[in-house]
């Protein structure tokens, strides 16, 4: 019985040690990077988007919908840099999603009525976003019949500079393979909504695998923790925190994180229905709110008490 439990016990330490020996992803050797946001209004349109020949096809009146505009962001700055790591949270629909969308150049249906974004003192550009930000959006958009292994060597293909060997392309999938704790299912097919295949949270951990192989400088991922157990999404706001220390730009969205999640997040930004209503260091948001009023209930999760 003691044999055995030397057995076990050495085969945990073995199990841990090859888990945590990945080390290329803590330093990021690009230049320092510079996020900003100033004063940003964003609109947009909630009647339904049927274009005019469908309308015009089904005989449907009136031709010209009036628009019934909604702010979906009202008045938001902010200035991110690299090692460091924001947070932005608040409840569903107060325009996470929306920021961050804006922030990478995707069109979404709205429009941006004033404000600008910076990315390293010059105006956000399609062209720009894609060399230099990785965004993990919320819904995951991978191949159903590829394994999880194959996904990354097909990135890794595709978006590795034409300098890697193939060795170091292999090197690269492994590590981040093992950064991100998918060795379980690192042969499992990816599945979707209609083909069964990794579970849930693996498949989002996939979704942060592929933008992380390529090393980015400025990493903005939308809702990485939802959908994970408090103990893998601790874990990976833990990786996400040690990247950020590496030299790198961290942006996230998160929906009322734990008290031990918040904790690792330099910065803070409180959205309520499209404005901020606290924009600065994690540790003073208490303090803040308290001066104003509001302290926060002991043995209460500051972001359940005022997201
Ligand atoms: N293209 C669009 N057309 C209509 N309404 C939109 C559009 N984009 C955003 N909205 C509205 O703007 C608001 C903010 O949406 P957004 O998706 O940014 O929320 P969120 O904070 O990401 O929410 P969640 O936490 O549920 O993901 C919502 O009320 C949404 O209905
Ligand atoms: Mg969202």
């Amino acid at each position: 019985f003691f044999s055995c439990f030397v057995l076990q016990q050495h085969q945990d330490t073995e199990l841990f040690s090859s888990e945590e020996d990945s080390s290329l992803y803590f330093t990021y050797s690009g230049g320092c990077n510079q996020l900003e946001v100033n004063s940003l209004h964003y609109e947009v349109d909630t009647a339904a988007q049927i274009p005019w020949y469908e309308r015009l096809s089904e005989f449907k009146l009136p031709w010209e919908i009036r628009g019934n505009k909604q702010v979906a962001i009202n008045d938001l700055s902010l200035r991110v840099r690299s090692g460091q790591m924001l947070a932005v949270i608040g409840s569903s629909g107060c325009g996470k999603t929306s920021l961050l969308d804006i922030i990478t150049c995707r069109d979404e249906g709205g429009s941006m009525t004033s404000g600008q974004v910076l990315i390293n003192g010059k105006p956000n550009t399609p062209q720009l976003v894609k060399k230099c930000i990785a965004h993990v959006r919320q819904d995951d958009r991978l191949l159903p019949h590829l394994s999880v292994r194959e996904t990354l060597s097909f990135v890794a293909q595709l978006r590795l500079p034409t300098g890697f060997s193939q060795a170091q392309r292999d090197q690269r999938v492994d590590d981040v393979i093992a950064e991100l704790r998918l060795r379980q299912c690192a042969n499992t097919r990816v599945g979707n909504d209609y083909v069964r295949g990794v579970s849930g949270g693996e498949r989002r951990r996939v979704s942060i695998a592929v933008q992380l192989l390529w090393n980015p400088g400025i990493l903005i991922l939308d809702e990485p923790t939802s959908g994970l157990d408090s103990f893998t999404a601790h874990n990976l706001v833990i990786t996400l925190s040690r990247l950020a220390k590496g030299n790198r730009l961290v942006l996230l969205s998160v929906h009322q994180p734990r008290s031990d999640i918040f904790q690792l997040f330099d910065l803070v930004v409180l959205l309520s229905s499209g404005s901020a209503v606290y924009c600065g260091a994690a540790r003073d948001m208490v303090p803040y709110f308290t001066a104003l009023g509001y302290p926060c209930p002991r043995y209460c999760n500051p972001s359940d008490f005022y997201g």
